[in-house]
């Protein structure tokens, strides 16, 4: 529960809280958006970020986390494998078992290629099993794609690609139906209509919600799809270095299982890299959202192996991450809690943002009321600021917050906070990179043949900040299409000899930029992973 100075806290929240019953804070302009990220978002901390001395983006920034990883080495380069002996032959790779590996997948499957997921840990462990909120797609009669390209375009600061963007948006009304027709249990009303909310930055309610647990449906059914179609899964192995043959093509990946530390041979005519996101990197010492997987490994192999990086250098903070109780530090608190009602109030109560501003305007927000303005709430383990929850049932009556939003409740009753009663404490979380690698409108990377990247390990869909709702869908677009893409070029394919000699490139450009690493990547698990009987181990 919360401590003494906490609850003097929230009788100022209760005071103010009859004024705000129906009041909506005015939005900011453009200018003052401006102006408030360039002062407070993350991305603007000029000191976390460091020079990418070689590969495509030499001369970029990134975050200096991944710089680091960018500059390690190879396990290639000191653990020898046999590239002769091939352990699996496939069409189609899949690197990754989370929605975008598991919807590609599933399209090569139905397209008659052989296919195969290789996943570090489970297939499901993955930041799609993690998203609660919702999937954005104009499929309402007031809506339309050109209206959700509009509001993703410019929330993204309108850097997205627009080849990218066009296809989200456009694919989004048939992706939604595939997933109902696969089995997700999407909200409908008494009439079998489906219910859509906002989502900060939407113009329309577009935001297709299975409660505030839509990521896990949604990837239950994916994986039972995946196993009912029984497409081979290796799980608990990582993909490690990427293979070319003779004509520079993408010829597979050396494999290494995790719990015996032995290498293995993947073959494929295509690859899709599909291996999510980035928050247990913990840029900037941010605690994260995101699945313990999280370790941007897809961006170090395609990096590695020449394929460039785009808007590495822009990362999501999800404006209410968890700030109390520091059992859940961190944890998503889904931005369906303020599409439905609550606002976020400072320690005296008063609201200070629109409650639905793009995301980086809300963190950054969130940021200058803690700090320049000293109005943050202290807690044991840091600062917050209050999201009003009474205020929903007060505006929608009693059992809204179990009916709508079950896993938060349930979330804090495990800590003794009842939202229902009292605000709850956020503070933002490490929830997305915008950036990854780059491909064009075929899914396909520019520079690799054969190679092609779907979900958050993409860069360029969303721009410099994604809208809520939109990675779910984009795991299941780009997902699919990669899917399909992969499977018809396998038709064309004829693989020469496999090689490595890009691995030994890129350690001759590291050496001549002076570059000495202790360290190994890609990182596969979290810094903290115990290190007994892990891969770990193994790098030692
Ligand atoms: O707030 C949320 O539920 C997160 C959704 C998303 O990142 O798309």
């Amino acid at each position: 529960m919360f401590t003494p100075e906490m609850m003097e806290s929230v009788k100022k929240v209760e005071a103010t809280r009859p004024s705000r019953i129906g009041m909506e804070p005015r939005r900011m302009t453009a200018e003052e958006k401006d102006t408030l990220l360039k002062a407070f978002h993350p991305d603007y901390r000029e000191e976390a970020f460091a020079e990418i001395k070689i590969g495509p983006n030499k001369g970029q920034k990134a975050p200096k986390e991944l710089t680091h990883l960018l500059h390690s080495n190879s396990r290639l380069l000191t653990d020898k494998v046999d590239l002769d002996k091939v352990d699996y032959d496939v069409d189609v790779l899949v690197i990754g078992g989370g929605g975008a590996g598991s919807s590609a997948a599933i399209e090569a499957h139905e397209a008659g290629a052989k296919v195969m997921i290789v996943t570090k840990l489970r297939i499901g462990d993955a930041n799609t099993m993690m998203a609660e909120g919702g999937i954005q797609a104009a499929d309402k009669a007031n809506d339309s794609p050109v209206q959700h390209y509009l509001d993703a375009f410019g929330g993204g600061h309108f850097a997205a690609r627009p080849e990218l963007l066009k296809k989200l948006v456009m694919e989004a009304p048939d992706a939604i139906q595939w997933l109902n027709d696969l089995g997700v249990m999407f909200d409908k009303d008494a009439e079998g209509n489906m219910m859509t909310t906002h989502g900060g930055g939407t113009s329309r309610k577009r935001m297709h919600a299975c409660k505030d647990y839509s990521g896990a449906e949604i990837m239950r059914t994916l994986r039972d799809e995946v196993i009912n179609r029984q497409i081979p899964v290796v799980e608990f192995t990582s993909a490690v270095e990427l293979i070319k043959d003779d004509k520079g093509q993408v010829a597979g990946a050396v494999l290494l299982n995790m719990e015996t530390g032995d290498y293995m041979v993947a073959r494929a005519k295509t690859v899709i890299i599909a291996t999510g996101g980035a928050g247990r990197m913990h840029y900037q010492g941010f605690p994260t959202s995101n699945h313990y997987g999280a370790t941007a490994d897809g961006l170090v192999l395609g990096y590695r192996a020449g394929a460039p990086l785009l808007y590495q250098d822009t990362i999501q903070y999800h404006p209410t991450g968890v700030a109390y109780p520091s059992q859940i530090f961190g944890a998503l608190v889904t931005e369906k809690v303020r599409s439905i009602g609550a606002m976020l109030v400072n320690a005296d109560g008063e609201a200070f943002m629109h409650p639905l501003e793009t995301r980086d305007v809300a963190a950054a927000s969130i940021i200058r009321e803690c700090t320049e303005r000293g109005k943050g709430v202290k807690t044991p383990i840091g600062t917050g600021v209050w999201l009003d929850t009474p205020m929903i049932e007060e505006m929608s009556g009693a059992g809204t917050i179990e009916k709508r939003i079950p896993a938060m409740l349930r979330m804090y009753m495990n800590y003794g906070i009842d939202m229902r009663k009292l605000p709850i404490l956020v503070y933002p979380t490490l929830h997305y990179q915008n950036g990854g690698l780059e491909i064009g409108g075929d899914g396909f990377t520019k520079v690799i043949p054969n190679l092609l990247v779907a979900g958050e390990a993409v860069g360029g869909i969303h721009g410099r900040n994604r809208l809520m709702g939109n990675s779910l869908l984009d795991v299941i677009v780009f997902g699919r299409d990669a899917g399909k893409a992969a499977a018809a070029r396998v038709k064309e394919i004829t693989l020469g000899k496999m090689n490595l000699d890009h691995v030994q490139a890129y350690a001759q450009e590291l050496e001549k930029a002076g570059l000495h690493s202790e360290d190994v990547s890609p990182l596969l698990l979290p810094k903290y992973a115990r290190h007994e009987g892990t891969v770990d181990s193994f790098d030692k």
